[in-house]
């Protein structure tokens, strides 16, 4: 696949690095270097953490507001598709080189991005098999024990944007992304094009009336990828265990990209996210426009007052994605 094929480098911009160290060692990130001022924490996938003070981490001239991720470098497969890229960059923004070679630029919503070569490594998971009647696929086999979690890829980020849509049509231009699903009223899902995560990253409307929404430009979450539903939790109890505030919605499944989630708030802004099971997508992925409700959750586990009742089951393909003639509608 040829494409940005996933986020290289996040950097946080923090209050208190210190803390946050702690914090993302017991989340199960591993610590390859810090001092006061710096950290850096490197994934098994290769892709890096780097906690900063907030006046470090920021770019001069950014949009984005408050504490969380102040910069992200997406990964580039290859010197000629980062130099396609670049010269379809410089069209509409301007584009500065670092000495190590990593384009930097802001994108439409003001927020500091870049572009480096990224040669991304393959991770080997082995989840346990799943039992169910007249299905046996362990038999006289325990399934894993763990003490912690142990992420080993950044799975996608979350921003907070005026208009999700104007947004995803500006990566669709200038960094090929890739629609993955409408969440109508609230964002926008899109893929890089050399992945096959669900989404590598989302924005949501600034707007809405949830906590930490006012309207501006913010950082909202990471995904961190895990092995599957139990080392989510035991992730979870290992982190209320060090003393951590717990999820607020506890763990749940989303119906979009079939995901498992626990959302950790995290000192470092926002919220860290434990991910697992995601549905992966290609190019033969048609895009789908959901019911914001229907499509957050098939179940979580303290259920959210705007959230409480049942919803509308309702679900249609993007207009424009199926062919003429055709129906768009699955209900
Ligand atoms: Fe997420």
């Amino acid at each position: 696949m040829t494409g940005i094929n996933g986020i290289e480098t996040v950097i946080y911009g923090v209050e208190d690095v210190a803390t946050c160290v702690r914090y993302f060692v017991d989340f199960g990130l591993p610590l390859i270097e810090h001092n006061e001022r710096d950290a850096l924490f490197e994934l098994e996938e290769g892709s890096s953490v780097i906690l900063r003070p907030l006046t470090d981490a920021q770019i001069e001239g950014q949009k984005l507001q408050g504490f969380g991720v102040q910069q992200v470098i997406w990964g580039v497969p290859s010197q000629k598709y980062l130099d396609r890229l670049v010269t379809k960059l410089r069209a509409v923004t301007e584009v500065k080189f670092d000495v190590d070679g990593t384009a930097r630029f802001f994108d439409c919503d003001g927020i500091a991005c870049g572009l480096r070569l990224y040669n991304k490594r393959d991770i080997r998971g082995a989840p346990d098999p799943v039992n169910s009647y007249g299905n046996i696929n362990r038999l006289n086999v325990q399934r894993k024990w763990r003490l912690k979690a142990n992420p080993k890829t950044i799975e996608h980020i979350v921003f907070q944007v005026s208009n999700p849509q104007a947004s995803w049509e500006w990566y669709r231009d200038n960094l090929d992304f890739r629609l993955s699903d409408i969440q109508e009223g609230f964002g926008v899902f899109a893929r890089a094009a050399g992945t096959n995560a669900h989404h590598s990253i989302y924005w949501l409307r600034a707007d809405l009336p949830f906590p930490g929404c006012d309207g501006n430009t913010r950082f909202n979450h990471v995904n961190f990828g895990v092995e599957d539903l139990d080392e989510v939790m035991v992730g979870a109890n290992y982190m209320e265990r060090k003393g951590w505030q717990k999820s607020v919605w506890g763990l749940g499944r989303h119906r979009i990209a079939s995901s498992v989630f626990l959302y950790l708030p995290c000192p470092a802004g926002g919220d860290a996210e434990y991910g697992a099971d995601s549905d992966a997508l290609d190019d033969s992925w048609i895009p789908r426009t959901w019911n914001s409700q229907f499509g957050t959750m098939s179940f979580m586990h303290n259920l959210q007052p705007w959230i409480f009742d049942e919803t509308t089951w309702e679900i249609k393909f993007v207009e424009g994605t199926t062919p003429k003639g055709k129906s768009s509608s699955h209900d």
